[in-house]
């Protein structure tokens, strides 16, 4: 079974996919690490995004995802991805074609042969459009921007809560705009308004539409 959950920036998606997908011994892919993974790489070596196509086949990244860590070229680089200046770079990668076949390519060879929880900005509508349970996940900006915020803060860092929003009205904006395969809400997905609801409320919503869907599937 595929469970795709789809959003933007800040809604809780990570949160919320680590604790589902534990909870039903699915495997958990968190994609938005894929796409900071490789704009880390491309940071490292000064690569511009117009450059990448160029540079890409040459560059030979490798991605290996490990439960809830994420190695680039064999580096545990899970803390590393997190840092503002990749917050700030990856959305205008996350563009580009040659990145995101890439990483798709990547995600669609993960899924093979396990239960697997998905979560990013095109998994409903793009990698996986017969995934068996589609979830878009949003809550109101402030609300998005004050969780990142608290998260931060938690981690130690010394973002303000301006650069924040900032930033995350940025991704929305490119995310939701770009060409290829764009950050939008799929048809056939359910759409979950976090704003004001707890994550057990929203942990258990999802485990109770998995559950009917089993349950379907039983019956046919
Ligand atoms: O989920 P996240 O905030 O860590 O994602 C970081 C960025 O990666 C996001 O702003 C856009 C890009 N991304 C994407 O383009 N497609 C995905 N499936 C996941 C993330």
């Amino acid at each position: 079974m595929i469970i795709a959950i789809d959003g933007p920036a800040g809604a809780g998606k990570s949160t919320i996919s680590k604790l589902v997908a534990s909870q039903l011994n699915f495997q958990y892919i968190d994609t938005g690490a894929m796409y900071r993974g490789v704009t880390l790489k491309c940071l490292r070596l000064h690569i511009q995004p117009d450059e990448v196509s160029r540079k890409i086949e040459s560059m030979q990244t490798e991605i290996r995802m490990d439960g809830e860590k994420i190695f680039l070229d064999g580096e545990d680089v899970s803390q590393e991805i997190r840092s503002i200046e990749v917050s700030q770079a990856v959305s205008a990668f996350s563009t580009i074609p040659a990145i995101r076949l890439f990483l798709v390519d990547l995600q669609r060879k993960m899924a093979v042969d396990q239960d697997i929880l998905v979560d990013g900005r095109d998994i409903g509508t793009y990698v996986f459009p017969h995934a068996e349970i589609k979830i878009f996940l949003t809550a109101d900006v402030d609300v998005r921007a004050k969780r990142r915020f608290l998260e931060m803060q938690e981690n130690g860092g010394s973002v303000s809560f301006e650069e924040i929003v900032a930033n995350i009205e940025s991704r929305d904006r490119i995310d939701s705009q770009r060409e290829m395969a764009p950050l939008k809400k799929a048809d056939d997905a359910i759409e979950v308004d976090t704003s004001s609801m707890s994550i057990a409320e929203v942990v258990a919503q999802i485990l109770s539409l998995v559950e009917t869907k089993q349950r379907e599937g039983m019956n046919h």
